[in-house]
């Protein structure tokens, strides 16, 4: 089958990611996907800056729009963030028919209801597992390996950079600005690190983790936000006197009254698993009725555990373009020749 072709908007670490993992594992993720997966096209602010990832085949522009509106492609990948233009660019894209990748987790989080309106109108898909938790792929698991459950609530440490802060405070008593700027020497904190510091982030996540697991609209402005910017070195060191942990946590639960989203720094007994996240770590616990409580942990920030995330949507994207169900939910990801591989 001729290859899958993609546009990629945006080629920074991420998006960079997301060539080095395609062409390294490009051998597997065919086997997998059914098709070749091949980008021809992607936009970047500066052309001519040296990057981290080959772009010998990719034709580089300045110009998003000229890659959303080019008709040789099948799929955009949305890798600018921000709301403006990334919303503008996302329901073009849908209007052209293409499929969407995005790991713009405030775009989905605020114009989310609005974008998946246009997609099923248009009748493309809009895939965002990279938006939430990195390299997790936690969007995946509620939708489909809990999809029996009636999720009661979850729970999750999904802002690297707050949990990288509170953990070098903790043991390396360092100071908080002073690890603020590793973090985004590192490429975990946002453009604007207010949204990792004051909870934005997490609440963006939170807020499409509840909509996936409560089948609820996006509902951002219907939660509770409070960041770490407060918390001192003190309030890190007495917790861990005390027996506790301090974590920026974001909690979606079902009450009464409908689901109450918030995110707030909050002690947890150190004894547990999730205390023990530490760095730019993510977990988010998912307490369904039938399962109970799971636990899911990983990278949740940086350049390929985000790509890991961003191709998983990309195979997935492909594997609906099939109408051989055998590929669109793969009995095993192999071939018979590939027994050979196995030198036991
Ligand atoms: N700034 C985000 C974080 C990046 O620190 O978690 C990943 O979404």
């Amino acid at each position: 089958a001729a290859p899958v072709r993609v546009g990629i908007l945006g080629l920074g670490t991420v998006g960079c990611g997301t060539v080095n993992v395609l062409l390294r594992n490009a051998q597997e993720i065919t086997r997998r996907a059914g098709r070749r997966i091949e980008i021809v096209q992607a936009s970047a602010r500066d052309i001519g800056k040296k990057r981290a990832c080959p772009t010998s085949g990719i034709a580089l522009v300045p110009d998003a729009e000229s890659v959303v509106r080019n008709p040789d492609i099948d799929v955009i990948v949305e890798l600018i963030g921000g709301l403006d233009p990334a919303r503008a660019l996302v329901l073009e894209a849908i209007g052209q028919g293409k499929h969407v990748v995005t790991a713009n987790k405030a775009l989905i989080a605020l114009h989310g209801n609005e974008i998946f309106r246009a997609a099923q109108e248009r009748g493309v898909m809009v895939a965002f597992e990279a938006a939430v938790a990195g390299g997790i792929p936690i969007i995946k698991a509620i939708r489909e390996g809990l999809t029996a459950n009636r999720i009661e609530w979850l729970a999750g440490i999904i802002n690297g950079t707050s949990n990288f802060i509170l953990s070098e405070m903790r043991e390396k008593g360092a100071d908080f600005a002073d690890v603020l700027r590793e973090a985004q020497r590192l490429g975990y904190a946002e453009a604007d690190p207010t949204f990792d510091v004051e909870g934005v982030d997490a609440a963006h996540k939170l807020t499409i983790l509840a909509a996936i697991a409560f089948g609820i609209p996006l509902k951002f402005r219907d939660a509770y936000v409070e960041g770490i910017s407060r918390v001192t070195r003190l309030d890190v060191s007495y917790a861990e006197e005390l027996g506790y942990r301090l974590k920026l946590l974001g909690i979606a639960r079902r009450t009464e009254s409908g689901v109450e989203l918030r995110v707030h720094p909050t002690l947890i007994p150190r004894r547990r698993l999730i205390a023990n996240v530490e760095g730019a770590m993510n977990a988010v616990l998912v307490k369904g009725d039938a399962v109970g409580p799971t636990l899911f942990y990983g990278a949740g920030a940086g350049s390929e555990p985000t790509a890991s995330a961003v191709v998983a949507d990309l195979v997935d994207v492909v594997r609906t373009l099939t109408t051989d169900p055998t590929n669109r939910v793969p009995h095993l990801a192999f071939q018979p020749d590939a027994l050979e591989d196995l030198s036991i």
